[in-house]
């Protein structure tokens, strides 16, 4: 990790999602969550005043990143749900198999380098009936945009530390065998269109 990465990449990430209208976007989806919640990619903890405190029991936070975890801080301290953190990649997820109810993945997936090991640990992990929970930036609809996508992706990458603008999100879930149940999509107002394609919804 460079000086980059470790000092500045946990503030920018902090300031870019917690745009307002990402902001709306976790009230669609984090108040889903319930029992035990595992928070894959938690940041800068910035799920956490949209949890239902009477639905959930604890949350799981992993979260690779120590300047992030450091950046949630203040987060945990006024949320009044219990953290704990697991200091991991999402490819190995080091809890016991279906032992959590619901998976909040957000902003996440367009990271992680092997979307197919981590989203085999989830499902591992996942009781029966559980919920895999999302919402993610991804690969747009219409082709002038992908393109750009395309385009700007080697750029934006290594900035965004390892952010792809590209990826195609509910082809990833599916392919790691997630069954999507509720699936919505849109641009983001108010945010450049290869950057603000939004998917979200539940898999089982
Ligand atoms: C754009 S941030 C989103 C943070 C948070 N989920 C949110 O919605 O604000 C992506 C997060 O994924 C984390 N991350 C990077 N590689 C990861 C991996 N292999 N497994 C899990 N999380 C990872 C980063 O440290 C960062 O906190």
């Amino acid at each position: 990790m460079n000086l980059y990465e470790r000092y500045c990449l946990p503030h920018i990430i902090h300031l870019t999602c917690s745009s307002p209208v990402i902001q709306y976007q976790r009230r669609l989806v984090v108040p889903l969550a319930r029992g035990r919640v595992l928070e894959v990619g938690m940041g800068s903890g910035l799920n956490l005043p949209f949890y239902d405190p009477a639905r959930v029991e604890f949350v799981w936070g992993l979260e690779p990143s120590e300047g992030m975890r450091r950046k949630a801080a203040p987060a945990i301290a006024c949320s009044g749900l219990e953290v704990r953190w697991l200091d991991l990649h999402g490819e190995e997820i080091a809890l016991d198999d279906q032992s959590v109810d619901s998976i909040l993945l957000t902003y996440t997936l367009c990271t992680i380098p092997d979307w197919r090991a981590a989203l085999e640990q989830m499902r591992r992990v996942l009781k029966p009936g559980g919920q895999l929970i999302f919402c993610e930036h991804g690969l747009a609809p219409d082709a002038a945009v992908q393109k750009w996508q395309h385009l700007i992706n080697p750029l934006w990458k290594p900035l965004g530390g390892g952010c792809n603008l590209n990826r195609p999100i509910p082809e990833l879930i599916r392919e790691g065998g997630f069954k999507i149940a509720d699936l919505q999509s849109a641009y983001l107002p108010k945010t450049p269109r290869f950057a603000g394609f939004n998917y979200w919804g539940v898999a089982a």
